[in-house]
């Protein structure tokens, strides 16, 4: 599938889930079999070397994590939402594109040193993942870069993450 077709496959629903917000609903790519293939596959040859762990942000960061993670054959990191971890965590709030939230990560869950690649959906204005990096630099391991399936790029959050030092690549832009 060209880039094009995988283009294609991401809906687009104006207005959710606020007035002005474009939507790129990724939900519509992952029900296509090949498409949902042929993304991961691609993402996955992004990748240089095998990190020890992909760090996933719920709640659509899981699928693409969880897709990567086995096949690049790394471990799984859960980065949740507030509330749902129950072990002791550490915790980061972020702002986003349409509001502001919190995530935690289990304290324990990353050994100091480790590798971890963050992976998402989609990136807008980078507060998630940065969110992310900054639990996963506490705990003392080291983030290696970020994939995304989807970026827009008008909202400025790839270059936030390259200008923090993390190495960013995604598979289609929507401006
Ligand atoms: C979406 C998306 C990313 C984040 C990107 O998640 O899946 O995690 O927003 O936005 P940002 O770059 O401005 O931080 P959302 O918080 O809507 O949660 P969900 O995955 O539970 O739908
Ligand atoms: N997360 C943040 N902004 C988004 C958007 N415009 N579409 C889908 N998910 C998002």
């Amino acid at each position: 599938m060209t880039r094009d077709d995988l283009r294609a496959l991401v809906r687009t629903i104006p207005d959710h889930p606020k007035p002005g917000i474009l939507f790129r609903d990724v939900t519509t790519l992952l029900l296509h079999a090949e498409g949902f293939a042929a993304a991961i596959d691609a993402l996955a040859a992004t990748v240089p070397e095998r990190p020890d762990l992909i760090a996933g942000m719920e709640a659509r960061g899981f699928v693409v994590a969880t897709a990567l993670a086995l096949r690049l054959e790394a471990g799984l990191l859960l980065i949740r939402k507030d509330g749902k971890l129950p072990g002791a965590t550490i915790a980061e709030d972020y702002a986003l594109e349409y509001g502001t939230d919190r995530l935690t990560m289990h304290v324990d869950a990353c050994a100091p040193g480790a590798t971890v690649l963050l992976a998402d959906d989609l990136i807008a204005t980078g507060g998630t993942a940065l969110a992310a990096a900054r639990l996963v630099r506490r705990a003392g391991a080291v983030v290696i870069g970020a994939r995304f399936l989807i970026d827009l790029p008008d909202l400025g959050g790839a270059a936030r993450l390259q200008a923090d030092g993390i190495e960013t690549q995604s598979l289609l832009a929507f401006e």
